[in-house]
């Protein structure tokens, strides 16, 4: 079990710290730990975001741990020096194209949420992001109209192929959930989701147990909050899946709850290669305060115990400790508590 890890900028390296320290509190037999640089630190230090040094870190493990990147000092580089590269290289480099971002409520924490308590209280879904093609990566730059004015541009595509593959993650999911799927896109207005549509379509004709509806993405945004209980499964592309799974993170209470697992084909001894991260960033107007909430990246960790190494026992494990340490009011700023990163962390393996 070797797990690259990858802290990155900002509150990163503070909510990994106590990620790490939950991980090496259940002495897992096998599991090593190694650290590699990622995003600005990376950019100060070697002149790249994603260097080849980490790149082959990241390759030669199992499974990858990643905290967060992004500065404001870097927010006027040349696009392919900017931090956010090194998420999105490594998610294309090592083909982790299936994006799984569960959101679900945590018992107490109902009046956290933006919602009405009895409205977030219904909320157990999972927001499945395609993560390697759409406008993320098409072609994009910078132009003079004959106009003479300054136009910016993004293609933004999907193949069959590439909308086929989430399509069987997603059915899949479904499958071992509560057996809906809800594919979410702008067909009315743009090709791209049209041939998503379609494509999902098809692929229902294979997974006849599964519910499969549809929604607009305006109409998704608004529902996510009249009436999340209604989703078990989301499938959609990447910059929807972006944007609602953000917005997943408030209905529940905080983007400091919301881990993730990006898989791909790769397998390893006991399950998939994956990166595991939280969904927020790198949070820079908090950082260096001790205050970031650290258990949308431990719950990361649990997500790579069940997905890369097989360990549902130890998952599990992490998933109630954190229950259990929200259910006694240890929280953070972001939860209208008074925890700091470290306290919460202590919490966490306390409970362990
Ligand atoms: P952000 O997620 O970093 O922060 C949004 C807001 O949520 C901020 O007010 C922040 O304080 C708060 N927040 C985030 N995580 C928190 C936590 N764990 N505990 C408590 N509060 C938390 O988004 P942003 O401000 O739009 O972006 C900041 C930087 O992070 C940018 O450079 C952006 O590109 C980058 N970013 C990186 C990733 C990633 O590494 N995967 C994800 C999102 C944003
Ligand atoms: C996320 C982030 C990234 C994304 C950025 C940092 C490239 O917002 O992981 O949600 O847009 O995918
Ligand atoms: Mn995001």
């Amino acid at each position: 079990m070797k797990v690259a890890i990858f802290a990155g900028d900002g509150i990163g390296t503070e909510v990994m710290a106590e990620a790490v320290r939950v991980l090496e509190s259940l002495r897992l037999p096998g599991l090593t730990l190694f650290e590699g640089d990622v995003g600005a630190i990376a950019y100060q230090r070697h002149g790249h975001p994603l260097p080849a040094e980490t790149l082959d870190m990241a390759r030669a493990a199992d499974a990858i741990l990643f905290g967060a990147v992004g500065d404001p000092s870097c927010d006027n580089l040349d696009r392919h020096l900017r931090p956010e590269q090194a998420v999105l290289g490594l998610r294309s480099e090592l083909g982790l194209f299936a994006n799984l971002r569960p959101a679900n409520v945590f018992p107490g924490l109902e009046d956290a949420s933006a919602l009405k308590p009895e409205v977030a209280r219904a909320i157990d879904l999972l927001i499945v992001r395609e993560l390697n093609g759409d406008v993320y990566f098409g072609d994009k730059g910078m132009r003079e109209t004959p106009g003479g004015e300054r136009e910016g541009w993004d293609m933004m595509s999907y193949s069959e192929s590439e909308v086929r593959r989430i399509a069987h993650t997603a059915f899949r999911a479904a499958q071992g959930r509560k057996g809906r799927l809800c594919s979410v896109d702008k067909a009315n207005v743009l090709e791209t989701s049209q041939l998503w549509r379609d494509v999902v379509c098809e692929v229902a004709g294979e997974y006849p147990d599964v519910e499969l509806s549809h929604m607009y993405v305006d109409n998704a945004a608004m529902q996510l909050v009249r009436n999340p209980g209604q989703f078990d499964v989301v499938v959609t592309g990447n910059l929807f899946g972006d944007i609602l799974s953000d917005q997943a993170s408030m209905c529940v209470g905080s983007i400091g709850l919301l881990a993730s697992a990006s898989l791909g084909e790769r397998m390893t001894a006991h399950g998939t290669f994956g990166l595991y991260e939280p969904i927020h960033g790198s949070a820079p107007d908090i950082a260096g305060q001790g205050i970031a909430n650290p258990m949308a990246t431990i719950l990361s960790a649990a997500m790579m115990l069940r997905h890369s190494f097989g360990r549902e026992e130890d998952a599990a494990r992490i998933e109630a400790a954190v229950a259990k340490a929200v259910a006694d009011g240890v929280l953070g700023a972001d939860l209208g508590g008074t925890a700091s990163t470290k306290e919460i962390g202590d919490a966490v393996v306390e409970r362990l």
